[in-house]
């Protein structure tokens, strides 16, 4: 087991903040944290039901071994806590516990607690600060780097936000041995998605690790981890707020994913990493259509996507709808620019690119093949 901690410096516009990757972290938590309390000996924090049940007792135990006591503020688990209800109901807890401009809230949990902590440090009395303690796969491979917070809006998901960078990031990979297989296969997805974009020698690293990690071997969780987090620093230091439009290749898949999270709900019936997985491949299978890359690409792709149990197909989640239904979703996206999305499509493994030349029609048109490709496979092995 390393327990060196691994330390990368995240660049920003107004400094830099540490991620610090070591196993064990976690009993040592109270020493990471004291520099960044000034003073302040009970330092609240902000986590879900289901982490607190699970990792809460060792948090508390380690803080106040450290003479640590905290105030945790606990919202319910997944994908509905980061609504307009919630949001208010936390601002006015941290209020109501005298939170001031210079403190430093810390965000234990997944993606979730991390987007919605950090957006409600955000606009506190005018902002205040936070720490990230990632405990789920996707959150320590993406989400607590980089600085984008926010909520869900009835029109779409992450509709409203703010980037704020956070004070430091911790990162336990031992945390992840409570978290259920569904979410750590989840959270692979945006693992592999740092290969598909930037790296083939880092795919074929996934290809041979990904059971391994996904059973639960340490050493190879550390180490994707630690490759992840450095490709999304190095990315989010150069393009901070999505302007050159380098930043925009971390949402390779994600312009498909989000049509089919609003879809399906986001009452966790089907979860982000697996919507980014069948939206990687759809990425894919587009740019091969288009002459971009090769099919055999896409497939080498698909088959591992699927050997890790991941949906790479519409018809495995359940979509019943039409491709206009589905860009109707787009329509919101963030990245969209008039009638045409911002799209990340791929030139071969490892060279995505930003490409915004398709119409919204030409993309309903493409899904439309699409679902009737996988429903006549479905007729087909019934
Ligand atoms: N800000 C960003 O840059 C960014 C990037 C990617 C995704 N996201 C967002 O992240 C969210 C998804 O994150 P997520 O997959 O972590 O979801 P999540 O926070 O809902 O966590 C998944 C589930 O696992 C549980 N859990 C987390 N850690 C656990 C542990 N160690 N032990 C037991 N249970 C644990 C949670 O309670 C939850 O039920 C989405 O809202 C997505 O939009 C944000």
């Amino acid at each position: 087991m390393q327990r060196v901690p691994e330390i990368i410096e995240v660049e920003h516009a107004l400094g830099s903040y540490p991620v610090v990757i070591q196993t064990g972290l976690i009993d040592a938590i109270g020493e990471w944290l004291a520099p960044y309390l000034e003073g302040r000996r009970t330092p609240v924090i902000v986590s879900d039901e289901q982490v607190w049940s699970a990792l809460g007792e060792q948090l508390s135990g380690a803080l106040l071994a450290s003479g640590i006591s905290m105030t945790p503020v606990l919202v319910p688990a997944g994908e509905p806590s980061k609504s307009w209800t919630c949001l208010t109901d936390v601002v006015e807890r941290l209020l109501d516990l005298g939170v001031e401009r210079g403190d430093t809230l810390v965000a234990f949990g997944g993606g979730v607690v991390g987007d919605l902590t950090g957006f409600a440090a955000s606009i506190l009395k005018r902002g205040c600060n936070y720490i990230q303690v990632p405990t789920s796969l996707l959150a320590q491979v993406d989400s607590s780097v980089g600085g984008k917070t926010g909520i869900n809006a009835k029109a779409g998901k992450n509709l409203v936000g703010a980037f704020h960078q956070p004070s430091a990031v911790l990162i336990d990979p031992t945390t992840l041995d409570s978290l259920p297989e569904r979410h750590i296969r989840a959270g692979y997805a945006e693992i592999v998605k740092y290969g598909l974009i930037g790296s083939l020698d880092f795919f074929s690293w996934c290809e041979s690790a990904a059971l391994d990690l996904i059973g639960g071997d340490v050493d190879a969780r550390s180490q994707a981890i630690l490759a992840s987090v450095r490709a999304k620093s190095a990315i989010v230091a150069r393009d901070e707020r999505e302007s050159s439009g380098e930043r925009a290749l971390l949402n390779f898949g994600h312009t498909f994913a989000h049509a089919l999270e609003a879809q399906c709900g986001l009452d966790g019936g089907l979860l982000h990493g697996e919507a980014v997985a069948a939206g990687m491949i759809l990425a894919m299978r587009l740019s091969a259509e288009r002459g971009l890359c090769s099919r055999g690409v896409a497939e080498r792709t698909r088959a591992h996507l699927a050997a890790c149990g991941l949906p790479t197909e519409m018809n495995e989640i359940g979509i019943r709808a039409t491709g206009s239904e589905l860009v109707r979703h787009m329509r919101h996206d963030k990245k969209a620019v008039g009638s045409r999305p911002k799209l990340i499509l791929s030139r071969g493994i490892g060279q995505a690119f930003v490409d915004d030349s398709l119409s919204l029609d030409e993309i309903a048109s493409f899904l439309d093949s699409e679902l009737r490709r996988t429903a006549h496979r479905h007729a087909a092995l019934r």
